[in-house]
């Protein structure tokens, strides 16, 4: 299967709010195969659709590499009704390769979204998995999760961040599924 280019820290694309998702196209299941694809290629636990490039509201996660009992699964136009706690971790993204810093995010939270039959679930997570859906929905709001830790840990790794961006300014065309 060919793989999707994952845009990095640089493209404009990463900064933008996504766009609700409407009606589906008839191919996305096959899109979403490829979007697993390429985030197990990079040992990746979630991908942002705006992180291959694609300006729509949802992101797949892949829990069963942190819990057995869970598995695959896709948001659809995500939102956090309730957040409780407090989590200090550390964090690394995709899209920000070769960076890792700790971020401080709820512990638990309450969240809404469509799965891919569009029925409209509301469901709890916490710990990791409440972390790893919040830098997703981050994602899908334009932030990153460098764009959440002090300037002065970000001073130091603006150099790094330099050095990725240049890959990340020439990713300026969305990709359409
Ligand atoms: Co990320």
């Amino acid at each position: 299967m060919e793989l999707l280019d994952i845009y990095v820290y640089g493209s404009p694309l990463l900064k933008r709010k996504t766009r609700k998702v409407g009606q589906l196209p008839d191919n996305f299941p096959q899109f979403l195969e490829r979007m697993y694809a390429t985030m197990y290629d990079d040992n990746g636990i979630g991908l942002s659709a705006n992180q291959v490039g694609v300006d729509l509201r949802f992101f797949i996660v892949d829990f069963s590499l942190h819990d057995k009992n869970m598995g695959k699964e896709v948001f659809i136009n995500p939102e956090i009704l309730q957040r409780e706690g407090v989590d200090v971790l550390e964090e690394g993204c995709l899209s920000v390769p070769g960076i890792r810093e700790k971020v401080t995010r709820e512990w638990k939270i309450k969240v809404r979204y469509e799965n891919i039959q569009r029925e409209v679930i509301e469901k709890e997570f916490e710990g990791y998995l409440a972390r790893v859906i919040q830098h997703e929905i981050d994602h899908l709001n334009g932030i990153l999760f460098i764009d959440k830790i002090s300037p002065l840990k970000r001073s130091f790794i603006e150099s790094n961040l330099k050095k990725i961006a240049v890959k990340g300014k020439t990713q300026t065309e969305p990709f359409s599924i």
